[in-house]
């Protein structure tokens, strides 16, 4: 199956950026991990990092027609702006998890509410790069090869 990876704005700067909330991984470190497990089980994965809103929604409005099963993201903090990426996920019905690094509910209230959590097939906070990998595992386990 054909697994999309979407990140969200500023974390092309993970590994530098507030390291003691988001971590040391870089963004590369986790797409080549998420990259390889996707590929042991036998499946495809592509991922995009983008700090644009609209890049985001024409990545996921592509996703429809090439196909893509399923999709892992984190939006970042458009996460708590953006009604146009729900209505984009939304648009193209396809399946996501979506993953935070930080617990955003031990944070700023402007935090709490996210655009996705209540579309999300499931969402995962707090673990770190982890979360990533632990969302693919929950991807593969209900994809067709
Ligand atoms: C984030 C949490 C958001 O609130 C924040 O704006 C981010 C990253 C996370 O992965 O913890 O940029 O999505």
């Amino acid at each position: 199956a054909s697994i999309l990876v979407l990140h969200g704005p500023n974390l092309n700067l993970l590994g530098s950026r507030e390291p003691e909330v988001y971590g040391h991984t870089t963004l590369a470190d986790i797409d080549s991990r998420l990259q390889t497990l996707a590929s042991e089980a036998g499946h495809h994965l592509q991922s995009l990092q983008s700090n644009a809103e609209y890049e985001l929604i024409e990545r996921i409005h592509l996703a429809r027609s090439e196909d893509i099963n399923f999709i892992i993201f984190n939006p970042a903090a458009f996460t708590h702006t953006s009604v146009a990426l729900r209505d984009a996920l939304l648009g193209v019905a396809i399946p996501f998890i979506e993953v935070h690094l930080s617990n955003v509910h031990q944070r700023e209230a402007f935090r709490h509410h996210s655009y996705f959590s209540d579309i999300a097939q499931g969402v995962i906070c707090g673990l770190g790069a982890q979360g990533y990998e632990l969302a693919l595992e929950a991807a593969i386990a209900q994809l067709p090869d």
